[in-house]
């Protein structure tokens, strides 16, 4: 174990690794498998090392889509590193190591690609304390190394990757080019953990219970007796930060939760009770008439997403103002909303934010307590705090709500009949223990009616689609292969029960190349 920290702080301060992003679609990855850890990291750009933080105990390379030979390649000054800390190449990390100190990288052939299987493994280097002799691992390079630089030795290879990791002899350098963080290679984490643990010393004290003990500490001394507004969605990102800035200081919080009259049945009613019931200071705002009055008659999507996303703001910044001395504005930033990522041309992307701006001359400062977190760990977080599975696993639901799932004009009426047609299917998903394993859920109400037939008479209504889909990130989806016979009950349910429907259809397209919602 490496001991480069001062010892007296050793014991006391937050641990670190850093994770240098040299541009890799995998880098968030190697994020979360840290995390995983129960280590904290954070992923910065390749050139931005904190040298004064004396949190570091370590530093891990990541892959990149060039050649250390593009032009256009990212090069960081390894200087700052060398010697300080423990460091792990990963893939163009390794040639960056092995390039610009003397070794030699070439163009791989095509055989490089894919599942490997290490062939030989020193199994006196900590990295791979615990792996199997002919361990699987995934590679994804363009290049390779064909010569690694004097004082550094090989470690590992595969029938033909020759190099496929290496150490320095001298310094507490280690360099993979397979990919740890992947699935694919199965002792990946055994890999990170010897080196975040065994290397770098990690105590592997980050978790959602000492995150959030720290965290309220935090805010207690940063916002004082400071007053607080928060923009409550539902979603699961801002009730994370409401309940925790709750717990933090109290009333000092002022939550807003803005009717659209486009949300889900009784869901306005159900959040305020449920926020005033955990505590926290919530005010709702029926704005819904306001709403469908500016959306009388217009079809377009994207236009009706302009008014929402406009009223919005808005109706927010109203009831906002009305807040004597608001000093801060609270959002449910998480850490994918703003890992500075790297484009191609090597500039950084900043981050987006999630609710609009508040006029300026409010002069608020910006409190997001949860713009470290992954995705799970905030859910970990919310379950921490006491926040009902129910509301930490509910499905993702657009912002513009049931306007997007009404399509054409949205009036009165048709808001009631999609309301009540979700309400029976997103409730027997649940009944019948579907909801958790389905992405995403909700009914789609058609603008033309079809003819159907009831007793002796012949029904002119509107036609509804079920959709259902399953995904990992919302980029792709499949539509859900739910049972024919719950299909069946929930399609008599609806035609039974709502008023306004004698067609149901399930939806059976998948992303791409239709999207999850129909507009
Ligand atoms: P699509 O329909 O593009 O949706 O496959 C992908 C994910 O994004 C959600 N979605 C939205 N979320 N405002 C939002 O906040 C929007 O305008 C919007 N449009 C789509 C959708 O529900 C799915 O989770």
């Amino acid at each position: 174990m490496y001991h480069f920290t001062n010892s007296i702080f050793y014991t006391l301060m937050q641990q670190k690794i850093i994770i240098l992003d040299f541009g890799s679609q995998t880098t968030q990855l190697i994020g979360r498998r840290v995390r995983e850890l129960n280590m904290y990291c954070e992923i910065l750009p390749y050139n931005k090392f904190p040298i004064d933080d004396p949190e570091v105990i370590g530093v891990i390379l990541s892959g990149s889509p060039f050649s250390v030979y593009d032009e256009k390649a990212f090069k960081a000054d390894l200087s700052v590193i060398r010697g300080k800390y423990p460091i792990l190449g990963i893939c163009y990390g390794a040639q960056y190591i092995a390039y610009t100190n003397g070794g030699n990288v070439e163009p791989a052939g095509s055989r490089e690609y894919g599942r490997q299987n290490l062939t030989t493994i020193d199994k006196s280097c900590p990295l791979f304390k615990g792996f199997d002799d002919n361990s699987q691992v995934w590679m994804s390079h363009g290049d390779t190394i064909t010569a690694i630089p004097q004082g550094f030795k090989r470690i590992a290879s595969t029938e033909d990757v020759h190099f496929a990791a290496y150490e320095s002899e001298t310094e507490p350098i280690w360099a993979v080019q397979f990919h740890p963080e992947v699935f694919h290679t199965t002792d990946g984490k055994k890999l990170l953990e010897n080196f975040v643990v065994g290397i770098c010393g990690s105590r592997q004290e980050w978790s959602p219970e000492s995150f959030v003990k720290s965290t309220i500490a935090e805010l207690q001394a940063e916002l004082g007796n400071d007053k607080v507004v928060l923009g409550l969605s539902g979603g699961v990102d801002s009730s994370v930060a409401a309940v925790l800035l709750s717990k933090a200081i109290g009333d000092n919080l002022t939550c807003i939760f803005v009717n659209h009259g486009l949300l889900r049945k009784d869901e306005y009613e159900s959040v305020i009770r449920n926020y005033s019931g955990m505590g926290v200071h919530i005010i709702g705002v029926d704005a819904s008439d306001k709403f469908y009055a500016e959306l009388e008659g217009v079809t377009d999507p994207e236009q009706k997403r302009k008014i929402i996303g406009r009223l919005f703001v808005e109706t927010f910044n109203e009831e906002a103002l009305k807040i004597k001395d608001v000093k801060w504005l609270a959002q449910g930033t998480i850490y994918p909303d703003r890992i500075e990522s790297l484009n191609i041309t090597g500039k950084t992307i900043k981050s987006h934010h999630n609710v609009g701006g508040l006029p300026e001359e409010m002069n608020l400062k910006l409190c997001e307590p949860l713009k470290w977190l992954f995705k799970d760990e905030v859910r970990e977080v919310g379950l921490q705090l006491g926040i009902p599975r129910e509301l930490i696993f509910r499905h993702p639901f657009p912002g513009p709500g049931l306007s997007i799932r009404i399509l054409g004009a949205i009036d009165k009426e048709s808001v009631r009949i999609l309301q009540d047609a979700d309400a029976i299917f997103i409730n027997a998903l649940r009944k019948y223990d579907l909801y958790d394993k389905v992405w995403q859920a909700g009914v789609i109400l058609l603008p033309n009616k079809t003819v159907g037939v009831m007793g002796d008479e012949r029904t002119y209504e509107r036609a509804v689609v079920l959709r259902a889909v399953t995904s990992s990130d919302a980029m792709t989806a499949d539509w859900a292969d739910l049972p024919h016979s719950f299909l069946a009950e929930v399609s008599n349910d609806i035609i039974r029960g709502v008023k306004g429907v004698n067609r149901v259809c399930y939806d059976i397209s998948s992303k791409p190349p239709a999207t999850i919602e129909w507009e």
